[in-house]
């Protein structure tokens, strides 16, 4: 068989669809498709051939080779290496991101059901909030094995974790190393214990409270930014998600943290009435998807989060199968 570029769909051809089109183009990963919905109010529009022709002019300046197109229609992701899923309402101020669930699981519901059938040996990966509840939704009406199904969290939480470091300690963002677990929220799980300035422990270089504040941003940081701009961001969740991509594609094998199906990782089953979940757990990303899931033993208080945060994500999916019973 002749080679070929990979083949990226993106559904939902918003701020972060569109900004994750740009990023694959850019770092030329592959042909782009963007998939939107048409607009009732306005039938004359195409809103995604028209930002995927906006994007497609950028090559001659950028110098790319990427085939950007737009559509309505989902027979087009056919033979799609990877789907990225950004379709969904954004947050506004005040709203948490579990109060999205009763919008966003009919549209992911949706859009899995198309991605299962015109697209069925794609990776996907979720970025629709809730995250942890959505990836869920994904997995349950594809039945992908849990290995082509992945959330987008854990590689935003990371770069807004090390953004606020960096700010504090004065250095550059790329000497910092850092991780997260847990769910996609308030709940997330620090690892002081596990950041670094290239090795040296972040203890040795700033006190506890500072460490903490840091936390506690990023956090929050998605939050920060949708009071400030009234809707949440798209360029950071962006570059998590290219990030994933790009590890994808090219089977580089990198370990970033992700929502992966758990069982006896990190004791989810046990947290979780002896089911697996979806949540925020460190992964080696390559060509299959989630290869692996990386474990390690964690303190008795990192425990007590992560308890925490699985309950949490237990309860969010209980609060999806309530209105979609289907998805049990
Ligand atoms: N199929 C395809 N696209 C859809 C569907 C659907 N069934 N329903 C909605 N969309 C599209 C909307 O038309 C819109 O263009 O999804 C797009 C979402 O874009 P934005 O409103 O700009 O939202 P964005 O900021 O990109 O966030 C998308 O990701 O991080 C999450 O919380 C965020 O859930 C939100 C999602």
């Amino acid at each position: 068989m002749a080679m070929r570029r990979a083949k990226i769909s993106v559904i939902g051809a918003g701020n972060i669809g569109g900004e994750c089109a740009r990023s694959i183009a850019m770092k030329e990963l592959g042909d782009v498709v963007l998939v939107d919905i048409p607009n009732k109010d306005k039938p004359d529009l195409h809103m995604p051939r028209g930002k995927a022709l906006d994007l497609a002019c950028c090559g001659p300046v950028e110098s790319f080779d990427a085939r950007i197109t737009g559509t309505f229609d989902y027979a087009d992701i056919k033979d799609s290496d990877v789907v990225i899923v950004t379709a969904g309402v954004p947050r506004k101020p005040g709203q948490s991101r579990d109060d999205l669930v009763s919008i966003n699981a009919g549209i992911v519901k949706n859009v899995a059901q198309n991605i299962k059938q015109h697209a069925p040996n794609a990776i996907v990966i979720v970025v629709s909030n809730p995250l942890d509840a959505m990836v869920y939704v994904m997995w349950k009406v594809t039945g992908f094995p849990a290995q082509r199904v992945i959330g987008q969290a854990g590689a935003l939480d990371v770069a807004r974790y090390k953004t606020f470091l960096a700010m504090e300690l004065g250095c550059s963002v790329e000497d910092i190393q850092g991780l997260l677990l847990g769910g996609h929220g308030d709940d997330m799980v620090p690892l002081p214990r596990l950041t670094s300035v290239n090795g040296i422990p972040i203890q040795d270089l700033l006190p506890a409270e500072k460490i903490g504040a840091c936390v506690d941003r990023a956090k929050a940081g998605g939050g920060e930014v949708v009071k400030l701009m009234g809707t949440s961001a798209w360029y950071a969740p962006s570059a998590g998600t290219i990030e994933m991509v790009e590890a994808i594609v090219r089977d580089k094998k990198r370990v970033i943290p992700c929502a992966a199906w758990c069982e006896n990782e990190f004791g989810v089953k046990a947290a979780n009435n002896g089911k697996g979940l979806f949540v925020g757990v460190p992964c080696v990303l390559g060509a299959g998807g989630v290869e692996r899931v990386i474990g390690f033993n964690m303190t008795a208080d990192e425990k007590k989060f992560m308890d925490e945060s699985i309950s949490h994500v237990k309860d969010l999916i209980g609060a999806t199968v309530k209105m979609f019973p289907e998805l049990a």
